[in-house]
């Protein structure tokens, strides 16, 4: 019974918003003076919004907003998981403010009635460039997952990566998508199951493999380790009580398919089926004696381009240009792995100067805005990666929640290049952004 009652309600309001209170008549329309109700005569309702998830993303129109809505609508486990960064997430701040502490040098009066975003990666057109990146457990955030970013990313034009640790499998990815797709990897230590994803991710058609190089171990993620928190959630009184809270979630989590690493279905190392806490996965499965003569091995086996995710310094910049693999990540895995490892950010200018022209640069970690996108570009970046702004998306509203995402940062990017004075992507350079003192 009491189920019928909002519905009702938004029947009302709808009904009343599309009247546009016509009873009381509107005041241009009576003689001046006359107007029995005065000001409220000027008085329009807003049309109420039925569908909830529109409603909930009218009110989403930042990352910032996103995230708050994420943050109520999951159990706060599920939550802690993606939001969260190692130890005391100092490079987690870092990877965000360091956009923050840098300013544009706009110019004005240069003619803006077409602005261009459209660049390229690995060689080939891109409406704006940014990837979405691999990130791990996604059905979790909801249970269309993979799937759901896959859909959003081709529909915008933009690559999407899957990850190893993805809840939905390769090829079922590759079957919804109608865009580019990426495999982020990571080597175990039994090279047959990294061999046997090589060759699936090619059979299925992926564009580029990358390769994720900084997890010699699973950082130490205390919100996680605090909570214990495992895939499936191992049942104690706190994920209880935060499962009642959350009825929505815990009622979707526990009407879908199992979540699982579905790209390590029946495999020895394991694919989720019984609980286990990342760390105790990372240490036991991936090989910490990776080194750069794996990444030759990669390059023989994989026919497409590579891209090395979780670069941290000039010098391994330099490295990958000498090996000839075809673009870097420069990342910290969003300030998930070592903490107090340098933003993205920060290192962009010194990377471009060491290897710009001779290899692609992806700066990923810390977007939250189309400006940021842009700042990064203005350094030397060939293009951004975003992992949690999507997430937040996801876990605000599902698929729309992940389009909506990309309309802000494809929109907001289009207005700040507008608003700074430069018609085209391909022509940001550093005269567009102001690093603060001691740079020229
Ligand atoms: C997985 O890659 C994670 O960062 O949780």
């Amino acid at each position: 019974m009491t189920g019928r009652y909002p519905c009702l309600i938004a029947v009302l309001l709808h009904a009343v918003s599309r009247w546009h209170l016509l009873p009381f008549t509107p005041m241009q329309s009576r003689e001046p003076g006359r107007s029995r109700l005065g000001s409220l005569g000027l008085l329009r309702f807003r049309r109420f919004e039925l569908s909830p998830t529109k409603r909930r993303l009218r009110k989403g129109v930042s990352v910032a907003d996103l995230r708050g809505i994420a943050r109520r609508r999951l159990p706060r486990g599920v939550f802690d998981y993606i939001d969260g960064g190692a130890e005391d997430e100092i490079t987690m701040r870092f990877n965000t403010q360091a956009y923050r502490n840098v300013t544009f040098k706009p110019r004005v009066l240069r003619d803006m009635s077409e602005v261009d975003t459209t660049s390229t990666l690995l060689g080939k057109p891109i409406p704006f460039p940014l990837v979405l990146a691999p990130t791990g457990f996604t059905r979790i955030a909801d249970p269309a997952g993979e799937l759901a970013v896959a859909r959003a990313a081709g529909r915008a034009g933009i690559p999407y990566s899957l990850s190893t640790l993805g809840t939905r499998s390769i090829e079922e990815v590759a079957a919804v998508s109608s865009g580019r797709l990426w495999y982020q990897l990571y080597v175990f230590k039994d090279r047959g199951i990294v061999n046997e994803m090589i060759d699936r991710a090619a059979a299925a058609g992926y564009e580029a493999l990358c390769v994720t190089v900084d997890t010699a171990m699973l950082g130490k993620r205390e919100r996680d380790v605090r909570r214990g928190f495992t895939l499936p959630p191992k049942l104690g009184l706190s994920t209880i009580f935060d499962g009642i809270v959350h009825p929505v979630w815990t009622w979707k989590f526990v009407t879908s398919e199992p979540i699982v690493f579905a790209n390590l279905a029946g495999q020895a190392v394991g694919d989720g089926t019984e609980a286990i806490s990342l760390a105790e996965y990372f240490s036991t499965g991936l090989d910490s004696g990776l080194d750069w003569d794996d990444i030759s091995w990669i390059r023989d086996r994989w026919p497409g381009p590579i891209v090395i995710k979780g670069i941290q310094s000039v010098a391994d910049a330099v490295i990958a240009a000498d090996r000839g693999v075809d673009a870097i990540a420069l990342s910290n895995h969003g300030g998930r792995q070592l903490d107090s490892a340098p933003a993205p950010f920060d290192l962009l200018p010194a990377v471009a100067d060491a290897v710009a022209g001779r290899i692609e640069i992806i700066c990923d970690g810390g977007v939250r805005r189309g400006s940021d996108i842009v700042k990064a570009l203005a350094l030397g970046a060939t293009a951004c990666m975003a992992g949690r702004a999507y997430l937040y998306g996801l876990g605000a509203a599902g698929e729309a929640g992940v389009d909506h995402v990309l309309d802000m940062l494809g929109s907001d990017l289009r207005r700040t290049m507008a608003l700074i004075g430069c018609a085209s992507v391909k022509e940001l350079d550093r005269e567009y952004v102001d690093l603060g003192p001691g740079h020229s």
